[in-house]
């Protein structure tokens, strides 16, 4: 499977939170960096570049009191937020080494929606704490306190632009995920769609959403208006907004490349409609991970595909948003922090038509 290029400085989810508990180390690969995750006894999670500044050996191996992570090699004790050095056991009195100016490589780290979300700088920018002035976590949009959740992963074979332009592609849907449950092959027909810019992505514009597809159709009972909005922000995020008069269902799904050809789809979905109906949750991660099991099949048959090198295409109008996907991230890879809101592929509102 061909690499692609990797966008730094930004956050990316590395692993369900709920697996850092007591004084358990995980681990997790984001962007080709193998980390290592935990959670301090005050309860504030962190991660390391899970390797020793001494002698490499993974930090992972060693232990963790809650309080520090100690190297299994030689005994070196790091504080696991900022990765500082706080005893080399073999120093003696007087050594004039200063543990204190010895660093691990730390990662700011923060839970959102039940994940572990780390910030991966770019190589050659140096420490970056958690207080810096970091863009701020991702989150899946909530309307209200009272709502259930649900969360869905896949690993894929493919590298996070196949990965995401999967996921924005209108023209799989009848034939990837087809079902009596959610539309046939035979409901294909001609749908218009609204996009405007918004900063490092685009928007598909509030709509009505497409009235062959099940789940919305279960929203009708409701008997009010129901809009739609997805958006699309760089590097790897999908928003999707739905909403009935006070009910809402929303989501964010990513891509996150974990090396340079493969990567990780995450769904988030959090809603209140439906709240006190029995089972909603198991009846929603039963569809949405047979949903994303389709995608995930499809991909790694793709994958073999790939193998190959097969020369590729991307048609008008059905893979515009693939296109713009590539523009956005092209600016993005060549902009310097100050110009990232002025370069844009699309010049304004544009409207698309696809059957789907
Ligand atoms: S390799 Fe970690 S303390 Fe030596
Ligand atoms: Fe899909």
């Amino acid at each position: 499977m061909p690499s692609t290029t990797l966008i730094y400085d930004d956050w990316y989810p590395a692993l369900r939170s709920e697996r850092l508990r007591g004084t358990k180390l995980a681990t997790a690969m984001l962007l080709g960096i193998p980390l290592v995750l935990g959670r301090r006894g005050d309860g504030q999670i962190f991660a390391l570049r899970d390797s020793c500044p001494h002698r490499g050996i993974p930090l992972s191996c060693g232990w963790f009191d809650g309080r520090q992570v100690t190297c299994k090699y030689h005994g070196w004790a790091f504080e696991p937020v900022s990765g500082q050095c706080r005893e080399i056991p073999s120093l003696t009195p007087s050594d004039t080494l200063d543990p204190l100016k010895i660093f691990a490589g730390a990662f700011p780290c923060e839970e959102r929606d039940g994940h572990a979300w780390v910030f991966v700088p770019r190589s050659g920018r140096g420490r970056v704490r958690g207080s810096d002035a970091l863009p701020a976590v991702p989150e899946a949009p909530k309307f209200g306190v009272r709502y259930r959740s649900a969360h869905l992963t896949a690993d894929l074979p493919c590298n996070v632009d196949h990965g995401i332009i999967g996921l924005m592609d209108p023209a799989h849907g009848p034939f990837v995920h087809q079902a009596w449950w959610w539309r046939s092959k035979q409901s294909i027909h001609e749908k218009e769609k609204h996009f405007e810019p918004i900063p490092e992505g685009f928007r598909m514009s509030a709509h009505a959403p497409s009235g062959n597809s099940a789940p919305y159709k279960l929203l009708g009972v409701y008997g009010e208006p129901i809009m739609t909005t997805i958006d699309f922000i760089l590097p790897n995020r999908r928003y999707e907004t739905i909403r009935c008069g006070a009910k809402w269902f929303s989501s964010l799904t990513t891509v996150t490349p974990t090396t340079a050809n493969h990567c990780r789809i995450d769904v988030v979905a959090a809603w209140n409609i439906f709240f006190h109906v029995p089972l909603v949750t198991s009846i929603a991660k039963f569809f949405g991970n047979r949903f994303v099991r389709q995608d995930q099949v499809t991909m790694i048959q793709q994958a073999e595909g790939l193998k190959h090198n097969p020369s590729l295409m991307l048609i008008d109008d059905a893979d515009r948003p693939a296109k713009w996907y590539f523009a956005l991230k092209q600016a993005r890879l060549e902009a310097t922090d100050g110009q990232r809101a002025t370069l844009h592929p699309m010049p304004g509102p544009v409207t698309l038509r696809w059957r789907s």
